[in-house]
């Protein structure tokens, strides 16, 4: 069995997406890193140590589930920046033509308010949503990845573990992504001793290229192999994790981590351009803003425009619009004042796209949202997108929110605890971290799952079937999206529909979000012209995609905005 395993050095990844900006929109230079190939299964992730640790359960006969959660508990130990034990998220599954998605979400904790993020006077408390344990939710993943190995895994769970065990306890080396990262947030890490102790040793984080051991972690994930989810989210561990949050303020308790459990939810499922597509629903609005895009591109006929023109860009950015309005009314399932349903009937879509004007861009506050009566009348983080010899598929995207989450570690068991409670809305009316404005069926109660753009997704067509989803906050769903049309609607080979560039708009603050050279100079002065305003950005997203033919040929991608790790087994395990 030979193993084809392309890692983007970061010096090299960085030359190309170097390269990749210098050329005008949408065209690719010939030098662009290939597509891993091969007919036993594929794996992409943000981390060469982690797409390994997929890849190795793949060879040991593990299917998609093992090799998912095997790459997500790498991710944890090489990727403390997004990858977690301390977080959540959101996997979507597709076994034989069975479609599950699994949601592991983080919850509010039991003592969580309303107006826990504001002040006497009602303004919001600066920071305090994002910084330290009073930010953090309950968090998903240790019960979510067991559960994910449960339902659909095949070797045993300690096998599965493994690989992320031997990197915390025998070291790993340390990538220049991860030591530019901490330096870039040693503020935040500095902040708490208990993480400064693991990441900033004497005052310093560890260097590119040296050997990082994390023993505590190491410990909890022994634990986890032996005991499964309970070894976290009971005993000593889940004691831990509230000493540490009491002392620094938070309100995060043992009974919550006890309390927690995953959920098993129906997907979003739309057709779009003939491919079957299957994302995530609620409490992630990305499935019905990518369905919500699709579905109104469609009717929109945008596949019939000039590929890199104005007219296709102007229809995204004005699909969005809408879809983003939309997206206020979302919230977790049990609060949410718009369901799937209702936001992807054909009487709203349809009414929707008579309002989009070809020539001239809507103001975003004209855009009505969605209401009962129109509708009867007639929306710091890892993905990684698996596939094993059987086509099989996981699609993951797992979160700490912020970089390093809320900041702190948790002695005693290794991990960093997440800041996802800023994805609610903490604050009536002001934006988040990622500029969203949120509504009321996203405010912050007890138990409750704070709304996520997170869109893991499959697309298949006959046997074709694509694994795609990407980190990047507010922008999740329209990356997502891009990738996908460029690949169901111009057929893009797999890398070159990563690497292309993107845009991005979500319909406040009212603004066109532009990887440099995306768009030709004539392109972006014709969107001027139509009332766009333009704003340059470094990144949309970081999609790791999997593509293959089920009994075929499968390919693996990684973006080189990431960089991440792109490998497949070359051929079926025997
Ligand atoms: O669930 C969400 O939508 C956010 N917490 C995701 C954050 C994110 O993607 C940050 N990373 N780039």
């Amino acid at each position: 069995m030979q193993i084809v395993f392309l890692m983007a050095k970061s010096r090299r990844a960085a030359a190309l997406l170097f390269l990749l900006l210098l050329l005008p929109s949408g065209v690719i230079d010939a030098a662009h890193p290939e597509a891993a190939r091969g007919s036993g299964g594929a794996v992409a992730s943000a981390a060469p140590a982690a797409t390994e640790a997929g890849l190795e359960v793949l060879r040991a006969g593990g299917n998609a589930a093992d090799a998912a959660v095997a790459t997500a508990l790498a991710l944890a130990v090489v990727r403390p920046r997004a990858g977690n034990l301390g977080g959540g998220g959101f996997a979507v599954t597709r076994f034989g033509s069975e479609v599950k998605t699994l949601d592991f979400r983080e919850t509010a904790p039991a003592e969580a308010t309303r107006d826990m993020y504001l002040d006497e006077q009602g303004e919001q408390r600066p920071g305090a949503s994002l910084i330290g344990p009073l930010a953090a939710g309950v968090p998903g993943s240790p019960a979510g990845l067991y559960e994910l190995h449960k339902k659909l895994g095949r070797l045993p769970w300690a096998e599965v573990v493994a690989p992320a065990i031997r990197l915390a306890r025998d070291g790993f080396t340390v990538d220049r992504r991860l030591a530019n990262g901490i330096e870039k947030d040693s503020d935040l890490l500095g902040r708490f001793p208990e993480t400064a102790a693991v990441w900033m040793p004497g005052g310093q984080g560890p260097e590119a290229g040296s050997t990082m051991r994390l023993p505590e972690l190491a410990a909890t994930l022994e634990a986890y192999a032996a005991r499964g989810a309970p070894a976290i989210t009971e005993g000593p561990i889940a004691a831990a994790v509230e000493l540490a949050a009491h002392r620094h303020g938070g309100i995060l308790r043992a009974a919550d981590m006890a309390a927690y459990r995953p959920v098993w939810r129906e997907p979003v499922r739309f057709e779009a351009f003939g491919w079957q597509v299957a994302s995530m629903p609620l409490p992630s609005a990305g499935g019905i803003i990518l369905g919500q895009t699709c579905g109104l591109l469609e009717r929109l006929e945008w596949a019939k425009f000039s590929r890199f023109g104005a007219d296709r860009y102007h229809l995204l950015i004005e699909v969005w619009r809408r879809a983003y309005a939309d997206r206020v009314l979302l919230g977790d399932p049990r609060t949410s004042l718009a369901s799937a349903a209702q936001l992807l009937a054909g009487d709203w879509l349809d009414l929707r796209a008579e309002r989009i004007r070809l020539a001239k861009a809507t103001r975003s506050d004209r855009v009505r949202k969605w209401s009962r009566d129109l509708g009867t009348q007639s929306q710091e983080t890892t993905h990684l997108s698996v596939m094993d010899g059987e086509g099989n598929a996981v699609s993951m995207t797992t979160t700490l929110n912020g970089a390093f989450g809320c900041g702190l570690v948790v002695p005693g068991a290794g991990f960093l605890l997440n800041n996802e409670m800023d994805d609610f809305a903490t604050a009536p009316g002001k934006p988040n971290l990622y500029g969203l404005i949120q509504g009321e069926a996203n405010s912050v109660g007890p138990g409750k799952r704070m709304l996520s753009s997170m869109t893991p997704t499959i697309a298949w067509r006959g046997e074709d079937v694509i694994v795609i989803g990407s980190p990047g906050g507010s922008k999740i769903p329209n990356a997502t999206a891009q990738v996908l049309l460029n690949l169901i609607v111009d057929g893009d080979e797999l890398q070159t529909a990563v690497d292309r560039a993107r845009i991005h708009h979500q319909w406040m603050p009212d603004l066109v979000f532009t990887e440099a050279h995306v768009l030709s100079p004539e392109t972006a002065k014709a969107l001027e012209r139509r009332g766009h305003e333009l704003r340059a950005v470094s990144g949309v997203g970081e999609v790791h995609s999997v593509r293959g033919e089920i009994g075929g040929e499968m390919q693996a991608a990684q973006d080189p905005r990431g960089p991440g790790a792109a490998g497949v087994v070359h051929t079926a395990v025997d």
